[in-house]
């Protein structure tokens, strides 16, 4: 059985994927850490450890001490952070994924993930159906931070053979864990706002669409690539979607739920962000490479989103 660490692991999607890992893997396989103290579902498992990969002896002493064979690089600033603090976003986003890449080639792990995002393309991308090999000139720290990891990991697989994978994450609904700090987020916020208060003021204009994707798919497609054989494997870095919608749209969906539901728009810097980045995405790659296909579209995410959460929240609708 392999060995997995996960860093970022108390975030949105590493702590629902450090559960999905510790169910498939057995959880003393799969080692959880970051910087902050963890929330209880991370400590229930497996063990949670305190690591900081700007700080290269401890990350390869732990590396080491855990006897890890896959490293699941997960620990980023997201889009808004990142233009709040762009020298911060370079130090965790590109010097971090440095020192991650360069402990798993010197130590010679089996394999690394780092995750890219949508936030890689620009505003000279095609913005409709964008293939996965395009111009890609993003405009935000968090794009150029993304676009970092992606060539430099597939720098180490034509260099030293290293087993670099990464997938360019769309924006990630879940009920379990808040996002932090993207321009996504609002497709997230809306579910809390429509169970408690029934409105919701959108940080996104209307008409602006983006590439989505509910986390049991983002957990499948995790999980998948890591597993994929790498002897078909065309590329590195995968294009990987579910859904595309525009703000109006899901508050439509959620409508059909809550009739009450009302939304209105007052866009912030975020819309200039989402500009730039594609509105739907082709994820042939992924279907053709390793058999990525999702299971939810907006009609299905909306009505287990608001199952999951009303019964968290404790509210009805
Ligand atoms: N969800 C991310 C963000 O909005 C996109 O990768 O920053």
């Amino acid at each position: 059985m392999k060995r997995i660490l996960v860093t970022g692991s108390y975030g949105q999607i590493g702590t629902e994927l450090v559960g999905a890992l510790r169910k498939k893997y057995g959880g003393e396989n799969v080692v959880a850490t970051g910087r902050k103290k963890p929330p209880a579902i991370l400590k229930k498992d497996g063990p949670y450890l305190q690591l900081d990969v700007l700080d290269t002896n401890q990350l390869h002493a732990m590396l080491v001490d855990y006897d890890i064979d896959i490293m699941i690089h997960n620990a980023s600033l997201l889009s808004g952070t990142g233009e709040k603090d762009p020298q911060l976003a370079y130090r965790t986003n590109i010097e971090g994924s440095y020192n991650v890449l360069e402990a798993v080639r010197i130590l010679g792990l089996d394999q690394v993930m780092i995750p890219s995002s949508i936030a890689a393309f620009g505003p000279s991308t095609p913005r409709e159906n964008t293939p996965n090999d395009v111009i890609m000139r993003p405009t935000t720290a968090y794009g150029v931070s993304k676009v970092f990891i992606e060539l430099w990991g597939e720098y180490y697989v034509k260099r030293y053979g290293m087993d670099f994978r990464s997938l360019r994450y769309p924006g990630i609904i879940s009920s379990e864990t808040l996002p932090g700090g993207g321009t996504t987020d609002y497709a997230v916020e809306i579910f809390y706002e429509a169970l408690k208060n029934k409105r919701y003021t959108s940080f996104l204009d209307k008409g602006t669409y983006l590439p989505m994707m509910y986390m049991p798919d983002c957990l499948k497609c995790t999980i998948d690539l890591i597993e994929a054989d790498v002897g078909r494997l065309k590329h590195r870095s995968f294009n990987i979607t579910a859904m595309s919608f525009a703000p109006e749209e899901i508050a439509a969906e959620i409508k059909k739920h809550i009739p009450e539901f009302e939304i209105s728009y007052e866009p912030d810097f975020r819309q200039q962000i989402a500009e730039t980045w594609p509105a739907s995405l082709d994820d042939s790659a992924a279907r053709q490479e390793w058999g990525w296909k999702p299971d939810y579209d907006l009609a299905a995410m909306t009505k287990d989103m608001l199952e999951k959460l009303s019964k968290k929240l404790g509210v009805d609708y």
